[in-house]
């Protein structure tokens, strides 16, 4: 079984402009087949499997508020309910017979579901205000667990080899001490330094940037990299949430929130990000075991590591029992 700290989480399963009214959008999390529309006001998110004979109702049609199996046509209204069989015309439908629909909300242009029992909201985006620009970048696939690829955005010593002349440099791969704190509601890590080439798409020049991290759910955490000038507001604000389709096939997006960004900028966001992301997946697909050990020995660590070991005491209390060994 799933534990409760994944189950009942919000995942962003969608970007709100991926859809477009009364298109069908099949997905996957948490291994259950998800159908998601928007029929123009409301956006709906429910189990895509015909409790007739398990066909993916994704591969269907909505028709004037009703969902449509694409195999025998049985029709099903806005709660799952099946209002008709075509080939039975003269029965009703018995009241049991519906597809379990999921509680959704949309934010920061993300679609997020919950399986389960729904905390009262998806993670807060932190210092968010409309100050910022926000693009959402990916979704980037990854073959391996969520919490590698969010301990992989929490790991700054990384930073000068993979992504070599952008985010770091080698001649500045000293990693100094730095805060990390941890509550139940998460882990927040403060005073990471770090000297950057090229530290966003629009800084060329090498600066020393100070990373700051909250670690807001399992798979949610957020990066602010705070100016040399402690009077500015941060720059840039980096959202990662990880959905997994499976326990070790999952999802990530990046929601990038700048205080530069605009319409014209965005494509070069989205390259920029692009361009980092795929250099951490080729890491994140090669390390074993994919599933992150919560055993401290399991792995010999570094005095960088102090992040990454206290975000894995924090699941281990949690409990967190998918993507982890
Ligand atoms: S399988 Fe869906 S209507 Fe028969
Ligand atoms: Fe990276």
């Amino acid at each position: 079984m799933i534990c409760s700290a994944i189950v009942d989480d919000w995942h962003a399963i969608a970007s709100r402009k991926e859809l477009q009214e009364n298109k069908l959008i099949g997905r996957e999390l948490l291994g259950e087949r998800i159908v998601l529309w928007s029929d123009g006001s409301q956006i709906h998110a429910m189990a895509d499997r015909c409790p007739h004979r398990g066909t993916r109702l994704s591969l269907g049609h909505v028709n004037k508020d009703q969902l449509i199996c694409p195999y025998h046509s049985w029709q099903f209204n806005n709660e799952g309910g099946c209002s008709f069989q075509p080939a039975q015309p003269d029965i009703k439908p018995s009241a049991g017979t519906s597809i379990p629909k999921y509680p959704l909300v949309e934010r920061y242009g993300l679609i997020w579901i919950c399986l389960g029992e729904p905390p009262e909201s998806p993670p807060k985006f932190k210092g968010l205000d409309d100050d910022y620009h926000l693009v959402i970048t990916g979704p980037y696939d990854v073959a391996t667990s969520a919490p590698r690829v969010v301990e992989n955005f929490l790991d700054v010593a990384h930073l000068p080899f993979v992504h070599r002349g952008m985010l770091g440099d080698e001649e500045h791969a000293e990693i100094k001490d730095y805060d990390v704190s941890s509550k139940a509601e998460g882990v927040e890590v403060r005073n990471f330094r770090i000297w950057q080439p090229n530290a966003s798409s629009i800084h060329t020049e090498g600066q020393e940037i100070t990373y700051s991290y909250d670690i807001l759910r399992p798979y949610s955490i957020m990066l602010t990299k705070t100016p040399a000038r402690a009077e500015e507001k941060p720059t840039d604000m980096i959202f990662l949430t990880v959905a997994p389709m499976q326990e070790l096939n999952v999802r990530a997006w990046i929601i990038m929130a700048t205080t530069y960004g605009s319409e014209e900028t965005e494509q070069a966001v989205h390259d920029f990000q692009d361009k980092i992301f795929m250099q951490d997946k080729d890491i994140l697909e090669s390390q074993i075991p994919q599933k992150l050990p919560l055993r401290s020995n399991a792995e010999k660590h570094q005095r960088a590591d102090k992040a990454s070991l206290e975000y894995r005491r924090w699941l281990t209390q949690l409990g967190v029992n998918y993507g982890t060994i």
